[in-house]
């Protein structure tokens, strides 16, 4: 229930212990001017550091403020513990450029060229109405109400500079991005996180998710890119496919989350591994073989997604998936690559049982300091 620190040299939400609840936006600007973007941006980091600490926003709150205007804060948090909230922002391809290149806020000439546009990879389904988006904001907190509360009030600011896209509430994290954390399970039912970088390892996380000097423009030194999936998952197909053929498909226990060429859920995966009949124990077209660095130029990424519900559809099934989001430094080298794989000749197993409706990616700046705002190496 501690606040996690909001200044520092890199966002929290990346790298800090993924939380149990998501409230993920984007938004797109309604204002076209270079000066009302800066003063978003300033005014929602103030704000965010307000929420971080678990305070309300604003001078006077919720209920210390003048009678006869409306209140500085909506008022839903108030009593809550700051419930580790994080509130990460990254900025997508059309903050910078417009569809035919031009600039907008007079930002082409930051723009980085790792932010590219995502190319489209076979069996996808995107939706553009839940795609893309000017900047994205990714509230997590282990109290939804506290994650609500968040994008509720950064979007109340925004009120004729930007407005709302689209939005996606999210639960039960699927990844642990540290080795403290116990790894939690997706709708599938399987463990999912198993092989995740993790906070402890320096090295991956310094080579795999923090841009660094050298890697474009200087203001996302220390920043990270965002990739966003929303993953439909076909339920009740699943739910009908026998326990070793899910296995199968994914490539590990379901009980142990273990490899299946043996062993508990960290040990070593041996692709190589035989079974009496002389078959590979790990199908070359499982999730696992195809997603694993050994067939991904090393490629790895910071996965930080969650489970998402939206009730049922009209034919009775459930309207849910994951909310894939995974951090890197390099998204044509990292998820284009492995979801090049995933979605390539070989074809993911898994593929049969999912479907990818939605998509962003979003250069989110390095941390700020106590008087710094969101994305100032901008301006
Ligand atoms: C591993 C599930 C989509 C990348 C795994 C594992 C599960 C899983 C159960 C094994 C446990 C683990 O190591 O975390 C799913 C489901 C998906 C999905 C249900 C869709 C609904 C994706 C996508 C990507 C991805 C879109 C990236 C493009 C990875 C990676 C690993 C992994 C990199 C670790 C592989 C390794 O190094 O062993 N996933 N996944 N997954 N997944 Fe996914």
């Amino acid at each position: 229930a501690l606040p996690v620190g909001f200044d520092g040299r890199h966002q929290a939400g990346i790298m800090t212990p993924a939380q149990d609840r998501l409230h993920f936006a984007a938004f797109d600007m309604t204002a076209a001017e270079r000066d009302d973007l800066i003063s978003l941006l300033k005014d929602w980091t103030t704000a965010a550091r307000q929420m971080a600490q678990g305070n309300d926003i604003g001078d006077f709150g919720a209920v210390a403020g003048a009678p006869y205007s409306p209140p500085e804060d909506t008022g839903e948090a108030q009593g809550l513990p700051p419930s580790g909230l994080t509130i990460t922002i990254g900025f997508g391809r059309s903050l910078f450029v417009d569809a035919k290149g031009a600039a907008r806020f007079g930002l082409d000439g930051q723009l980085p060229e790792r932010l590219i546009e995502l190319p489209g990879f076979s069996g996808d389904r995107l939706d553009p109405a839940i795609s893309n988006g000017d900047i994205a904001i990714q509230a997590c907190a282990n109290d939804p109400q506290v994650a609500v509360h968040a994008i509720r009030n950064l979007a109340r600011i925004a009120f004729g500079r930007a407005s709302v896209r689209y939005s996606q509430m999210g639960f039960g994290r699927t990844s642990s991005t540290s080795t403290a954390q116990v790894t939690p399970r997706n709708l599938f039912g399987f463990k999912d996180g198993t092989a995740n970088i993790k906070a402890e390892s320096e090295k991956d996380v310094e080579d795999f998710v923090w841009v660094q000097d050298g890697d474009g423009p200087a203001w996302m030194t220390g920043g990270s890119y965002l990739v966003s999936r929303k993953i439909d998952m076909r339920i009740e197909t699943w739910d009908r496919e026998p326990l070793n053929g899910q296995e199968a498909i994914i490539g590990r226990a379901k009980g142990s989350g273990g490899p299946l060429s043996g062993g508990d859920e960290f040990a070593t995966i041996d692709f190589e591994a035989k079974d009496d009949a002389g078959q590979p124990r790990i199908d070359p077209k499982s999730h696992l073989r195809l997603a694993h660095p050994d067939v991904n130029n090393g490629a790895k990424l910071l996965r930080r997604g969650y489970n998402f519900v939206d009730g049922s559809n009209g034919l009775g099934q459930l309207s849910a998936g994951l909310f894939f989001i995974a951090y890197q430094r390099d998204p044509a080298k990292q998820f284009v690559q492995i979801q090049g794989s995933l979605a390539g000749l070989q074809n993911d197993l898994l593929n049969e049982y999912i479907v990818h409706v939605s998509s962003g990616l979003f250069a989110c700046p390095p941390g700020v300091g106590p008087k710094g705002y969101w994305g100032e190496g901008l301006f």
